[in-house]
């Protein structure tokens, strides 16, 4: 469908067409005619994310869980098959456009999903969003730029916006008592985008950040930046890494003896499914995040009850990503009967989505198309998570220059 006239499905002819095929399909079994004639009754989901380097585990998680919620479900998404069409990113931005292409024109995929790059993220959002392309989930990258300046009707984010996490953890840093403060980071967008948002927080709050340090991504040698970071003396230290590259961090951060003289502060992803691999070094480590594996509701007890069962293993919040991508798509796809054609229907459907039971808490998509949700304040104890309490209730990102916010 041209991008102008998904901007013109009204919700009353959204809720007509999708009465009709749902209709169809319950009387005469019929196949909606958009995958009929297509030739394939398999839903074909294009996955676009990373399975090796330090954002491997992310990527791993990202995708068990996407293929629990199906199989939790009867196994096929509004009836229909799925086929998974997965590429490595690399994490590398230079591969992006030819991977994406690949998935879009190559492999025609009903839905994309990924990435958890940012850098990538707006790469992809280039080419998918300004055209007539497949509906885009991004289950992890938190490019601000992809629910701001490049969001379009057909791009829809179940994780955050880089500023999400960030902003909240600079006022925890402040209200904990600290007065100076520096931010450390891998240099490339999601690095920058949180660190900007922690330090205007600590800022507004009184603190005051004396030095920036930006690592080349995806590189884990800090020696030269711990010894400045020991001669610079601040009250605390904000920071950004994931994967196994937080691992490396925190643990060099302990051996180099700042563990207990500075405490380090940052958006969760600096221990988030990777604190039993820093062990001792990740104790106490304050962070902001949309997730607490320990929260009490009922969705998130089941979730990890499924997820251990599936995977002999806990899940994180890359895994509620991934988890509420699939149910994102599968309750839209039960809304228009199955019919992936049915692209204003579905966007229609996702943007008006609601999660009163996801396993972080009950979030809805804004009308950037990001998450609105809680940020849990939590510190590693004991190798785990322990949620300390709601950093920022119902955080909305400002979608600064998306013209449908
Ligand atoms: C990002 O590039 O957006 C990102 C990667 C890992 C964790 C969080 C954000």
């Amino acid at each position: 469908m041209p991008k102008e006239s998904r901007k013109g499905f009204s919700r009353r002819s959204f809720l007509q067409t999708t009465a009709a095929a749902v209709g169809a399909t319950a009387v005469g079994g019929l196949m909606p005619a958009s995958f009929a004639i297509g030739g394939s009754s398999k839903v074909r989901i294009g996955i676009l994310l990373p399975y090796s380097g330090t954002y491997a585990m992310l990527g791993n998680s990202i995708t068990d869980a996407f293929k629990l919620r199906v199989q939790m479900g009867d196994g096929t998404i509004a009836g229909r098959e799925v086929e998974y069409i997965p590429i490595d990113s690399e994490m590398s931005v230079p591969k992006a456009p030819q991977n994406t292409k690949k998935l879009v024109d190559k492999e025609k995929v009903d839905f994309l999903v990924g990435p958890v790059h940012s850098g990538i993220a707006a790469v992809m959002a280039k080419l998918v969003g300004p055209r007539e392309g497949p509906i885009m989930i991004v289950p992890n990258a938190g490019s601000n730029a992809v629910t701001g300046p490049l969001c379009a009707d057909n791009i829809f984010r179940t994780s955050f916006s880089n500023w999400q996490p960030a902003f909240p953890g600079g006022k925890v840093m402040a209200d904990d008592g600290h007065k100076t403060a520096i931010t450390i980071a891998w240099k490339y967008a999601a690095g920058m985008q949180m660190m900007d948002a922690g330090k205007s927080a600590f800022e507004q709050n009184g603190g005051k950040v004396i030095k920036d340090i930006q690592v080349p991504f995806p590189n884990v040698e800090f020696q030269a930046n711990l010894s400045e970071i020991a001669a610079l003396k601040p009250d605390a230290v904000f920071a950004f890494f994931s994967g196994g590259g937080a691992v490396k961090f925190v643990k060099d951060y302990a051996a180099a003896g700042l563990k207990d003289k500075i405490p380090l502060y940052g958006p969760g992803f600096l221990t988030e499914g990777v604190s039993k691999a820093q062990g001792a070094a990740a104790e106490g480590i304050r962070t902001t995040l949309h997730y607490s594996g320990d929260l009490e509701n009922s969705a998130n007890q089941a979730f990890r009850r499924a997820y251990d069962k599936a995977y002999g293993k806990m899940p994180n919040v890359f895994s509620v990503q991934g988890y509420d991508a699939a149910a994102l798509i599968i309750n839209a796809m039960t809304q228009v009967g199955g019919d992936s054609g049915a692209t204003g229907d579905l966007i229609n459907a996702m943007s008006g989505a609601k999660f009163p039971d996801s396993p972080r808490g009950a979030w809805h998509m804004s009308a950037a198309h990001n998450p609105v949700q809680n940020i849990y304040l939590r510190e590693v104890r004991g190798g785990k998570q322990k949620l300390l309490g709601i950093a920022a209730k119902d955080l909305e990102d400002p979608a600064k220059g998306c013209k449908m916010a």
